[in-house]
Protein backbone atom coordinates (compact mmCIF):
# COMPACT_ATOMS: atom_id res chain seq x y z
CA UNK A 1 0.00 0.00 0.00
CA UNK A 2 1.08 3.32 -0.94
CA UNK A 3 2.44 5.36 2.23
CA UNK A 4 2.09 9.10 2.52
CA UNK A 5 5.71 9.98 1.69
CA UNK A 6 6.67 13.72 3.42
CA UNK A 7 9.95 15.38 2.71
CA UNK A 8 11.98 17.96 4.11
CA UNK A 9 15.26 19.51 2.20
CA UNK A 10 18.43 18.38 2.89
CA UNK A 11 20.12 20.45 4.78
CA UNK A 12 23.45 21.71 3.92
CA UNK A 13 26.04 20.65 6.41
CA UNK A 14 28.55 23.45 6.37
CA UNK A 15 26.48 25.35 8.99
CA UNK A 16 24.87 24.47 12.69
CA UNK A 17 21.14 23.88 11.78
CA UNK A 18 19.19 26.76 13.23
CA UNK A 19 15.18 27.85 13.91
CA UNK A 20 14.81 27.82 10.02
CA UNK A 21 15.86 24.76 9.44
CA UNK A 22 13.72 23.05 12.79
CA UNK A 23 10.95 24.96 11.11
CA UNK A 24 10.54 22.90 7.82
CA UNK A 25 11.65 19.86 10.06
CA UNK A 26 8.90 20.29 12.89
CA UNK A 27 6.40 20.82 10.40
CA UNK A 28 6.88 18.35 8.50
CA UNK A 29 6.73 15.91 11.72
CA UNK A 30 3.69 17.58 12.38
CA UNK A 31 1.85 16.75 9.39
CA UNK A 32 3.52 12.95 9.88
CA UNK A 33 2.13 13.01 13.27
CA UNK A 34 -1.40 14.01 12.29
CA UNK A 35 -1.80 11.48 9.74
CA UNK A 36 -0.38 8.76 12.14
CA UNK A 37 -3.06 9.55 14.69
CA UNK A 38 -5.50 8.99 12.33
CA UNK A 39 -4.54 5.53 10.88
CA UNK A 40 -2.29 6.41 7.69
CA UNK A 41 1.10 4.84 6.82
CA UNK A 42 3.46 7.75 6.42
CA UNK A 43 7.04 8.10 5.65
CA UNK A 44 8.94 10.89 6.47
CA UNK A 45 12.22 11.89 4.94
CA UNK A 46 14.92 14.02 5.90
CA UNK A 47 18.49 14.15 5.21
CA UNK A 48 21.39 16.15 4.76
CA UNK A 49 23.32 17.96 1.43
CA UNK A 50 26.59 17.22 1.69
CA UNK A 51 28.13 17.68 -2.01
CA UNK A 52 29.53 21.06 -3.64
CA UNK A 53 31.73 23.75 -4.04
CA UNK A 54 30.20 25.15 -1.03
CA UNK A 55 31.03 22.04 1.70
CA UNK A 56 34.51 21.43 -0.54
CA UNK A 57 35.38 24.99 0.64
CA UNK A 58 34.08 24.74 4.28
CA UNK A 59 35.78 21.48 4.81
CA UNK A 60 38.90 22.79 3.95
CA UNK A 61 38.44 26.19 6.49
CA UNK A 62 37.86 23.62 8.93
CA UNK A 63 41.11 21.50 8.49
CA UNK A 64 38.90 18.67 7.49
CA UNK A 65 38.37 16.11 4.74
CA UNK A 66 34.71 16.53 2.95
CA UNK A 67 33.74 13.11 4.38
CA UNK A 68 35.14 13.84 7.79
CA UNK A 69 33.57 17.11 7.91
CA UNK A 70 30.23 15.84 6.32
CA UNK A 71 29.63 13.00 9.21
CA UNK A 72 30.77 15.28 11.81
CA UNK A 73 27.97 17.63 10.88
CA UNK A 74 25.30 15.63 9.37
CA UNK A 75 25.47 14.05 13.02
CA UNK A 76 24.22 17.41 14.07
CA UNK A 77 20.92 17.47 12.20
CA UNK A 78 20.65 13.88 13.00
CA UNK A 79 20.79 14.61 16.70
CA UNK A 80 18.55 17.85 16.86
CA UNK A 81 15.90 16.38 15.34
CA UNK A 82 15.84 13.37 18.28
CA UNK A 83 16.10 16.08 20.35
CA UNK A 84 12.80 18.19 19.09
CA UNK A 85 10.73 14.93 18.85
CA UNK A 86 10.54 14.84 15.23
CA UNK A 87 10.88 11.20 13.99
CA UNK A 88 11.51 10.80 10.55
CA UNK A 89 11.81 7.11 8.88
CA UNK A 90 14.49 7.84 6.88
CA UNK A 91 17.72 9.77 6.86
CA UNK A 92 19.44 9.83 3.63
CA UNK A 93 23.14 11.61 3.32
CA UNK A 94 24.08 12.67 -0.76
CA UNK A 95 27.23 11.17 0.03
CA UNK A 96 25.85 7.39 0.63
CA UNK A 97 26.26 4.76 -2.25
CA UNK A 98 21.94 4.22 -2.32
CA UNK A 99 21.96 7.69 -3.68
CA UNK A 100 25.16 8.23 -5.60
CA UNK A 101 23.97 5.19 -7.72
CA UNK A 102 20.44 6.99 -8.33
CA UNK A 103 22.07 10.23 -9.46
CA UNK A 104 24.27 8.29 -11.91
CA UNK A 105 21.63 6.61 -13.23
CA UNK A 106 19.37 9.53 -13.58
CA UNK A 107 22.02 11.44 -15.64
CA UNK A 108 22.21 8.60 -18.06
CA UNK A 109 18.71 8.33 -18.71
CA UNK A 110 18.58 11.93 -19.43
CA UNK A 111 22.09 11.85 -21.78
CA UNK A 112 20.63 8.65 -23.07
CA UNK A 113 17.42 10.93 -24.36
CA UNK A 114 19.51 13.69 -25.75
CA UNK A 115 18.35 15.77 -22.36
CA UNK A 116 21.87 15.88 -21.27
CA UNK A 117 24.15 17.72 -23.42
CA UNK A 118 27.59 19.13 -23.32
CA UNK A 119 28.49 22.46 -23.99
CA UNK A 120 30.33 25.68 -22.34
CA UNK A 121 28.82 27.40 -19.71
CA UNK A 122 29.70 31.10 -19.45
CA UNK A 123 28.15 32.85 -16.39
CA UNK A 124 27.90 33.62 -12.81
CA UNK A 125 27.92 31.19 -9.73
CA UNK A 126 26.85 31.97 -6.23
CA UNK A 127 28.71 29.35 -3.91
CA UNK A 128 26.40 30.16 -0.63
CA UNK A 129 22.98 29.12 -2.93
CA UNK A 130 25.04 27.32 -5.08
CA UNK A 131 23.25 28.71 -8.00
CA UNK A 132 24.01 29.74 -11.49
CA UNK A 133 23.30 33.35 -12.69
CA UNK A 134 23.37 34.60 -16.25
CA UNK A 135 24.56 38.02 -17.52
CA UNK A 136 21.14 39.60 -17.11
CA UNK A 137 19.90 37.39 -14.16
CA UNK A 138 22.82 39.67 -12.16
CA UNK A 139 23.89 42.78 -13.85
CA UNK A 140 26.59 44.86 -12.29
CA UNK A 141 25.63 47.07 -9.20
CA UNK A 142 26.13 50.84 -9.66
CA UNK A 143 29.65 49.87 -8.10
CA UNK A 144 30.64 47.07 -10.64
CA UNK A 145 29.99 44.61 -8.31
CA UNK A 146 28.13 41.46 -9.64
CA UNK A 147 26.02 40.27 -6.40
CA UNK A 148 23.55 37.17 -5.91
CA UNK A 149 20.29 38.65 -6.95
CA UNK A 150 18.63 36.61 -4.46
CA UNK A 151 17.74 39.31 -1.66
CA UNK A 152 18.28 36.43 1.12
CA UNK A 153 21.62 36.37 -0.02
CA UNK A 154 23.84 39.33 -1.88
CA UNK A 155 27.17 37.64 -1.59
CA UNK A 156 29.33 38.47 -4.24
CA UNK A 157 29.36 35.95 -7.71
CA UNK A 158 32.01 34.12 -8.75
CA UNK A 159 32.67 34.09 -12.70
CA UNK A 160 32.53 31.12 -14.54
CA UNK A 161 33.85 29.82 -17.83
CA UNK A 162 34.09 25.85 -18.14
CA UNK A 163 33.11 23.44 -19.88
CA UNK A 164 29.68 21.67 -18.86
CA UNK A 165 27.24 19.33 -19.70
CA UNK A 166 23.53 20.63 -19.55
CA UNK A 167 19.88 20.09 -18.83
CA UNK A 168 17.71 20.94 -21.87
CA UNK A 169 15.25 22.55 -19.20
CA UNK A 170 13.88 24.91 -22.03
CA UNK A 171 12.16 22.06 -23.29
CA UNK A 172 9.86 21.19 -20.43
CA UNK A 173 8.73 25.03 -20.47
CA UNK A 174 5.40 24.11 -22.01
CA UNK A 175 4.84 20.55 -20.35
CA UNK A 176 5.59 22.59 -16.85
CA UNK A 177 2.78 24.91 -17.37
CA UNK A 178 0.71 22.32 -18.42
CA UNK A 179 1.40 20.28 -15.41
CA UNK A 180 0.84 23.45 -13.26
CA UNK A 181 -2.57 24.32 -15.02
CA UNK A 182 -4.20 20.47 -14.69
CA UNK A 183 -3.02 19.82 -11.28
CA UNK A 184 -3.77 23.47 -9.20
CA UNK A 185 -3.02 21.75 -5.80
CA UNK A 186 0.41 20.92 -7.09
CA UNK A 187 2.51 24.20 -6.30
CA UNK A 188 1.34 25.95 -2.86
CA UNK A 189 0.53 28.32 -1.62
CA UNK A 190 -1.47 30.29 -4.64
CA UNK A 191 0.71 33.61 -4.25
CA UNK A 192 4.09 31.75 -4.35
CA UNK A 193 2.59 29.87 -7.28
CA UNK A 194 1.51 32.41 -9.12
CA UNK A 195 5.47 33.37 -9.22
CA UNK A 196 6.42 30.40 -10.71
CA UNK A 197 4.31 30.53 -13.58
CA UNK A 198 5.43 34.22 -14.46
CA UNK A 199 9.06 32.83 -13.88
CA UNK A 200 8.52 29.72 -16.17
CA UNK A 201 6.42 31.65 -18.54
CA UNK A 202 9.49 34.25 -19.30
CA UNK A 203 11.06 31.46 -20.64
CA UNK A 204 13.48 28.73 -19.31
CA UNK A 205 17.19 28.51 -20.24
CA UNK A 206 19.17 25.00 -20.12
CA UNK A 207 20.21 24.54 -16.96
CA UNK A 208 24.20 23.74 -16.46
CA UNK A 209 24.57 20.71 -14.24
CA UNK A 210 28.14 19.55 -13.59
CA UNK A 211 31.20 21.55 -12.52
CA UNK A 212 34.45 20.78 -13.68
CA UNK A 213 36.63 23.10 -10.83
CA UNK A 214 34.80 21.35 -8.03
CA UNK A 215 35.85 17.60 -7.13
CA UNK A 216 33.52 16.95 -4.04
CA UNK A 217 30.58 15.51 -5.97
CA UNK A 218 29.42 12.43 -7.91
CA UNK A 219 31.33 12.48 -10.76
CA UNK A 220 29.66 12.25 -13.99
CA UNK A 221 29.85 8.73 -15.32
CA UNK A 222 31.99 8.46 -18.48
CA UNK A 223 33.13 11.77 -18.05
CA UNK A 224 34.76 11.75 -14.90
CA UNK A 225 36.85 15.38 -15.38
CA UNK A 226 33.00 16.81 -14.28
CA UNK A 227 31.05 16.25 -10.89
CA UNK A 228 27.44 16.53 -10.86
CA UNK A 229 26.06 19.87 -10.02
CA UNK A 230 25.26 20.23 -6.45
CA UNK A 231 21.57 20.56 -7.04
CA UNK A 232 20.87 18.39 -9.54
CA UNK A 233 22.41 15.61 -7.36
CA UNK A 234 20.96 16.75 -4.30
CA UNK A 235 17.50 17.32 -5.81
CA UNK A 236 17.38 13.44 -6.95
CA UNK A 237 17.34 12.01 -3.07
CA UNK A 238 13.74 12.09 -2.82
CA UNK A 239 13.59 9.44 -5.29
CA UNK A 240 16.32 7.61 -4.83
CA UNK A 241 15.26 6.89 -1.00
CA UNK A 242 12.54 5.79 -2.55
CA UNK A 243 14.09 3.27 -4.90
CA UNK A 244 13.19 -0.32 -4.98
CA UNK A 245 9.90 0.20 -3.00
CA UNK A 246 7.20 0.56 -4.12
CA UNK A 247 4.76 2.24 -1.73
CA UNK A 248 6.64 5.57 -1.28
CA UNK A 249 7.20 7.19 -4.95
CA UNK A 250 5.89 9.63 -5.69
CA UNK A 251 6.09 11.70 -2.82
CA UNK A 252 2.38 13.68 -1.72
CA UNK A 253 4.76 16.75 -0.29
CA UNK A 254 8.32 18.25 -0.83
CA UNK A 255 8.11 20.72 2.12
CA UNK A 256 11.08 23.61 1.44
CA UNK A 257 11.47 27.54 2.24
CA UNK A 258 10.45 29.91 -0.41
CA UNK A 259 14.08 30.69 -1.22
CA UNK A 260 14.36 26.86 -3.15
CA UNK A 261 10.85 26.99 -4.40
CA UNK A 262 11.93 27.01 -8.01
CA UNK A 263 14.57 24.33 -7.71
CA UNK A 264 11.38 22.21 -6.27
CA UNK A 265 8.69 24.02 -8.55
CA UNK A 266 10.85 23.83 -12.00
CA UNK A 267 14.06 22.02 -12.27
CA UNK A 268 13.10 19.08 -10.06
CA UNK A 269 9.34 17.82 -12.13
CA UNK A 270 11.16 18.50 -15.37
CA UNK A 271 14.38 16.28 -14.26
CA UNK A 272 11.09 13.70 -13.46
CA UNK A 273 9.71 14.03 -16.69
CA UNK A 274 12.60 14.01 -18.61
CA UNK A 275 12.85 10.26 -16.55
CA UNK A 276 9.97 9.56 -16.86
CA UNK A 277 8.90 9.23 -13.49
CA UNK A 278 5.54 10.46 -11.84
CA UNK A 279 5.96 14.21 -10.18
CA UNK A 280 5.15 14.33 -6.65
CA UNK A 281 1.48 15.81 -5.64
CA UNK A 282 2.86 18.94 -3.90
CA UNK A 283 5.47 21.17 -3.52
CA UNK A 284 4.73 23.69 -0.35
CA UNK A 285 7.05 26.47 -0.10
CA UNK A 286 6.83 27.80 3.48
CA UNK A 287 8.36 32.00 4.68
CA UNK A 288 11.19 32.62 6.38
CA UNK A 289 11.93 33.49 9.90
CA UNK A 290 13.71 36.71 11.12
CA UNK A 291 14.76 37.17 14.37
CA UNK A 292 13.88 40.50 16.26
CA UNK A 293 12.98 41.76 12.50
CA UNK A 294 16.32 41.08 11.00
CA UNK A 295 17.75 38.58 8.59
CA UNK A 296 19.55 35.74 10.50
CA UNK A 297 23.77 36.15 9.38
CA UNK A 298 27.20 35.02 10.13
CA UNK A 299 27.48 39.08 10.22
CA UNK A 300 25.04 39.41 12.70
CA UNK A 301 25.59 36.34 14.45
CA UNK A 302 22.08 36.06 15.26
CA UNK A 303 21.41 32.88 14.47
CA UNK A 304 18.75 31.45 17.23
CA UNK A 305 19.70 28.10 17.80
CA UNK A 306 16.75 25.56 18.83
CA UNK A 307 18.36 24.28 21.60
CA UNK A 308 18.75 27.76 23.90
CA UNK A 309 15.05 27.87 23.25
CA UNK A 310 14.27 24.12 23.93
CA UNK A 311 16.29 24.60 27.62
CA UNK A 312 14.06 27.49 28.15
CA UNK A 313 10.60 27.12 27.28
CA UNK A 314 11.00 22.82 26.16
CA UNK A 315 10.49 21.32 23.39
CA UNK A 316 6.52 21.16 23.12
CA UNK A 317 6.34 24.97 23.64
CA UNK A 318 8.85 25.70 21.07
CA UNK A 319 6.99 23.28 18.31
CA UNK A 320 4.02 24.99 19.21
CA UNK A 321 5.47 28.91 18.52
CA UNK A 322 7.42 27.85 15.45
CA UNK A 323 4.02 26.95 14.41
CA UNK A 324 1.17 29.30 15.99
CA UNK A 325 3.29 32.26 15.06
CA UNK A 326 2.41 32.94 11.50
CA UNK A 327 0.11 31.15 8.64
CA UNK A 328 3.02 28.27 7.25
CA UNK A 329 3.14 30.31 3.67
CA UNK A 330 3.92 33.32 5.22
CA UNK A 331 7.21 35.23 6.65
CA UNK A 332 7.46 35.83 10.21
CA UNK A 333 9.83 36.75 13.05
CA UNK A 334 11.31 35.26 15.98
CA UNK A 335 11.50 37.26 19.46
CA UNK A 336 11.85 36.21 22.77
CA UNK A 337 9.20 38.50 23.75
CA UNK A 338 6.83 37.12 20.96
CA UNK A 339 7.56 33.36 22.34
CA UNK A 340 7.08 34.58 26.27
CA UNK A 341 3.25 36.23 25.38
CA UNK A 342 2.59 33.02 23.75
CA UNK A 343 3.63 30.70 26.50
CA UNK A 344 2.25 32.82 29.25
CA UNK A 345 -1.63 33.56 27.34
CA UNK A 346 -2.16 30.51 25.09
CA UNK A 347 -0.33 27.76 26.92
CA UNK A 348 -0.18 28.49 30.85
CA UNK A 349 -3.78 30.52 30.63
CA UNK A 350 -6.11 28.84 28.26
CA UNK A 351 -4.83 25.88 28.34
CA UNK A 352 -2.73 24.73 31.27
CA UNK A 353 -4.86 26.90 33.72
CA UNK A 354 -8.16 25.21 32.35
CA UNK A 355 -6.68 21.46 32.32
CA UNK A 356 -5.18 22.03 36.34
CA UNK A 357 -8.48 23.76 36.94
CA UNK A 358 -10.71 21.08 35.75
CA UNK A 359 -8.95 18.05 37.22
CA UNK A 360 -8.77 20.14 40.47
CA UNK A 361 -12.50 20.18 40.87
CA UNK A 362 -13.08 16.49 39.43
CA UNK A 363 -10.55 15.40 42.22
CA UNK A 364 -12.09 17.81 44.82
CA UNK A 365 -15.70 17.10 43.67
CA UNK A 366 -15.87 14.00 42.47
CA UNK A 367 -13.01 12.33 44.39
CA UNK A 368 -11.24 11.50 40.79
CA UNK A 369 -13.81 9.55 39.40
CA UNK A 370 -15.97 10.00 36.55
CA UNK A 371 -19.10 8.57 36.16
CA UNK A 372 -19.58 5.43 33.98
CA UNK A 373 -21.83 7.17 31.64
CA UNK A 374 -21.47 10.50 30.38
CA UNK A 375 -25.24 11.82 31.29
CA UNK A 376 -26.58 15.35 29.95
CA UNK A 377 -27.56 13.14 26.89
CA UNK A 378 -28.57 15.29 24.59
CA UNK A 379 -26.75 18.44 25.40
CA UNK A 380 -23.38 17.48 25.47
CA UNK A 381 -20.85 20.15 24.88
CA UNK A 382 -18.24 17.56 23.68
CA UNK A 383 -20.15 17.01 20.87
CA UNK A 384 -20.20 20.15 19.72
CA UNK A 385 -16.64 19.82 20.51
CA UNK A 386 -16.55 16.96 17.87
CA UNK A 387 -17.97 18.66 15.81
CA UNK A 388 -15.03 20.62 14.65
CA UNK A 389 -12.59 18.05 14.10
CA UNK A 390 -13.29 17.89 10.56
CA UNK A 391 -12.15 21.70 10.59
CA UNK A 392 -9.14 20.75 12.70
CA UNK A 393 -7.84 18.19 10.54
CA UNK A 394 -8.85 19.06 7.43
CA UNK A 395 -6.41 22.34 8.35
CA UNK A 396 -3.67 19.92 9.06
CA UNK A 397 -4.05 18.30 6.05
CA UNK A 398 -3.98 21.80 4.11
CA UNK A 399 -0.72 22.49 6.16
CA UNK A 400 -2.24 25.16 7.75
CA UNK A 401 -1.08 23.88 11.05
CA UNK A 402 -1.40 27.88 12.16
CA UNK A 403 -5.45 27.56 11.23
CA UNK A 404 -5.81 24.41 13.56
CA UNK A 405 -4.36 25.70 16.20
CA UNK A 406 -6.68 28.90 15.99
CA UNK A 407 -9.45 26.39 15.88
CA UNK A 408 -8.10 24.50 18.57
CA UNK A 409 -7.51 27.49 20.85
CA UNK A 410 -11.52 28.63 20.05
CA UNK A 411 -12.14 25.39 21.69
CA UNK A 412 -10.00 25.86 24.77
CA UNK A 413 -11.37 29.20 25.47
CA UNK A 414 -15.15 28.50 24.33
CA UNK A 415 -14.46 25.46 27.47
CA UNK A 416 -13.28 28.05 29.81
CA UNK A 417 -16.55 30.52 28.90
CA UNK A 418 -18.48 27.19 29.37
CA UNK A 419 -17.07 26.90 32.66
CA UNK A 420 -17.88 30.70 33.61
CA UNK A 421 -21.40 29.95 32.56
CA UNK A 422 -22.17 26.09 34.21
CA UNK A 423 -20.14 26.96 36.98
CA UNK A 424 -19.52 23.17 38.11
CA UNK A 425 -18.01 25.09 41.24
CA UNK A 426 -21.23 26.30 42.53
CA UNK A 427 -22.93 23.43 41.57
CA UNK A 428 -21.09 21.43 43.67
CA UNK A 429 -23.08 22.73 46.81
CA UNK A 430 -26.15 22.50 45.11
CA UNK A 431 -26.39 19.65 42.69
CA UNK A 432 -24.00 17.03 42.67
CA UNK A 433 -25.82 14.70 39.95
CA UNK A 434 -25.25 17.94 37.70
CA UNK A 435 -21.80 19.34 38.53
CA UNK A 436 -20.68 15.57 37.86
CA UNK A 437 -22.72 15.63 34.66
CA UNK A 438 -21.41 19.09 33.97
CA UNK A 439 -17.68 18.03 34.72
CA UNK A 440 -17.34 14.57 32.85
CA UNK A 441 -18.48 16.54 30.02
CA UNK A 442 -15.84 18.83 30.03
CA UNK A 443 -13.49 16.19 30.48
CA UNK A 444 -14.53 14.24 27.31
CA UNK A 445 -13.96 17.79 25.34
CA UNK A 446 -10.79 17.76 27.00
CA UNK A 447 -9.83 14.19 25.90
CA UNK A 448 -10.70 15.39 22.25
CA UNK A 449 -8.39 18.41 22.47
CA UNK A 450 -5.88 16.69 23.68
CA UNK A 451 -5.65 14.17 20.67
CA UNK A 452 -5.98 17.46 18.76
CA UNK A 453 -2.61 18.49 20.29
CA UNK A 454 -0.95 15.74 19.89
CA UNK A 455 0.76 16.13 16.52
CA UNK A 456 2.16 19.51 18.12
CA UNK A 457 2.81 19.09 21.69
CA UNK A 458 3.68 14.91 21.59
CA UNK A 459 4.55 15.25 25.81
CA UNK A 460 1.76 18.05 26.81
CA UNK A 461 -0.46 15.56 24.62
CA UNK A 462 0.87 12.68 26.50
CA UNK A 463 0.31 14.28 29.72
CA UNK A 464 -3.18 15.39 29.33
CA UNK A 465 -4.10 11.98 28.35
CA UNK A 466 -2.78 10.36 30.91
CA UNK A 467 -4.28 12.94 33.62
CA UNK A 468 -7.76 12.30 31.74
CA UNK A 469 -7.22 8.75 32.16
CA UNK A 470 -7.50 8.57 28.33
CA UNK A 471 -4.57 5.96 28.45
CA UNK A 472 -6.52 3.55 29.88
CA UNK A 473 -7.89 3.26 26.69
CA UNK A 474 -6.44 3.10 22.73
CA UNK A 475 -3.30 5.57 21.89
CA UNK A 476 -5.40 8.12 20.17
CA UNK A 477 -9.13 8.82 20.56
CA UNK A 478 -10.77 10.36 17.81
CA UNK A 479 -13.46 12.53 18.81
CA UNK A 480 -15.97 9.42 17.60
CA UNK A 481 -14.33 7.15 20.10
CA UNK A 482 -14.79 9.36 22.84
CA UNK A 483 -19.08 10.21 21.90
CA UNK A 484 -19.52 6.30 21.61
CA UNK A 485 -18.46 4.52 24.58
CA UNK A 486 -14.97 4.83 25.57
CA UNK A 487 -15.73 7.52 27.88
CA UNK A 488 -18.19 5.81 28.72
CA UNK A 489 -15.67 3.46 30.38
CA UNK A 490 -15.52 4.48 34.16
CA UNK A 491 -12.51 6.71 34.27
CA UNK A 492 -10.16 8.39 36.96
CA UNK A 493 -8.55 11.79 36.52
CA UNK A 494 -4.72 11.16 37.62
CA UNK A 495 -4.72 15.33 39.08
CA UNK A 496 -0.70 15.66 37.58
CA UNK A 497 1.49 18.18 37.58
CA UNK A 498 1.12 21.34 35.85
CA UNK A 499 1.11 21.58 31.99
CA UNK A 500 2.88 24.77 31.64
CA UNK A 501 4.23 27.02 34.70
CA UNK A 502 4.08 31.12 34.23
CA UNK A 503 7.65 32.55 32.68
CA UNK A 504 8.61 36.08 33.57
N1 LIG B 1 20.67 22.00 0.54
C1 LIG B 1 19.64 22.85 0.07
C2 LIG B 1 18.35 22.10 -0.11
C3 LIG B 1 18.43 20.91 -1.02
S1 LIG B 1 16.92 20.05 -1.09
C4 LIG B 1 17.18 18.90 -2.26
C5 LIG B 1 19.44 23.96 1.09
N2 LIG B 1 19.87 23.71 2.32
S2 LIG B 1 19.83 24.71 3.57
O1 LIG B 1 20.60 24.11 4.61
O2 LIG B 1 20.21 26.01 3.17
O3 LIG B 1 18.36 24.69 4.07
C6 LIG B 1 17.42 25.46 3.49
C7 LIG B 1 16.10 25.26 4.20
O4 LIG B 1 16.20 25.59 5.59
C8 LIG B 1 15.04 26.19 3.68
O5 LIG B 1 14.43 25.73 2.52
C9 LIG B 1 14.11 26.22 4.83
O6 LIG B 1 13.41 25.01 4.82
C10 LIG B 1 15.05 26.27 6.00
N3 LIG B 1 15.41 27.64 6.37
C11 LIG B 1 16.68 28.15 6.41
N4 LIG B 1 16.61 29.42 6.89
C12 LIG B 1 15.33 29.74 7.14
C13 LIG B 1 14.68 30.83 7.75
N5 LIG B 1 15.32 31.92 8.12
N6 LIG B 1 13.34 30.73 7.97
C14 LIG B 1 12.64 29.61 7.66
N7 LIG B 1 13.23 28.57 7.10
C15 LIG B 1 14.52 28.67 6.62
O7 LIG B 1 18.89 24.97 0.73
Amino acid sequence: MKKYYITTPLYYVNAAPHIGHAYTTVAADVLARSKRIRGAEVHLLTGTDEHGQKIEEASKAAGKSPKEFCDENSGKFRDLWKRLDVRPDDFIRTTEPRHENRVRELFLKLKERGDAYKGLYRGWYCVPDETFFSETDAPPDEKGRRLCPNKECRKPLQQIEEESWFFKLSKYQEPLLKHYREHPGFLRPAHRAAEILRFVEGGLQDLSISRQKVKWGVPVPGDESHTIYVWFDALINYWSAAAGRDDLWPADVHIVGKEIFRFHAVIWPAMLMAADLPLPKCVFAHGWWTVDGDKMSKSKGNFVDADSVVAEFGVDAFRYFLLREMPFGNDGDYSKGALLRRFNAELVNDLSNLVYRVETMVDKYLEGKLPAKPPLDGELYTKSVAERAPEVYAKMDALDFHGALDAIWEVLRGLNTHIEHTKPFKLAKTDMARCEAVLSDIVSSLRIVGGWLDPFMPHTAAKIQMQLGVRQFPDALTAEDVLTGVSAHPGRIQKGPILFMRKM
